[in-house]
């Protein structure tokens, strides 16, 4: 069977600071500036999640979408949206919650939910101009 990429495409708004504790004030001013607002600041995300395998040939799909969504869902959205990546996110405590970092983070949540596909690419969008992809090396 072909082996194709399906994507599910979610969005969610949620608020960080990006911030060293391990380093000065000043520095953490210089090196994130606006980002690094004592005060917090919000994005509106975008996230592709893309999966990758053979078509069934029961159903001709590779990965039920809606059974993609579920999961994002569980496992992404419930978690992060409307909420404070450095205050309320568990699997962000203690990480600089830059956009790389949270694509880390939610591949290591996501790989494990789609089997017998597999996960591909995780594309974050931070702003209309600002993304990220990873995809698990
Ligand atoms: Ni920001």
């Amino acid at each position: 069977m072909p082996t194709v990429t399906v994507t599910r495409r979610v969005r969610f708004n949620a608020a960080h600071r990006v911030h060293n504790p391990a380093l000065p004030d000043d520095e953490n001013a210089r090196l994130f500036g606006k980002c690094n607002n004592p005060n917090w600041h919000g994005h509106n995300y975008t996230l592709d999640v893309s999966v990758e395998g053979p078509m069934d040939p029961k159903t001709g799909y590779v990965f039920d979408l809606a059974k993609l969504k579920a999961v994002v869902q569980k496992e992404i959205t419930d978690i992060v949206d409307h909420r404070n990546f450095n205050l309320d996110v568990p699997f962000m405590k203690d990480v600089i919650p830059t956009t790389e970092n949270i694509v880390v983070a939610f591949w290591k949540l996501l790989a494990p939910k789609v089997a017998p596909a597999a996960l591909k690419r995780l594309v974050l969008w931070e702003t209309e101009n600002n993304y990220v992809e990873y995809d698990g090396r």
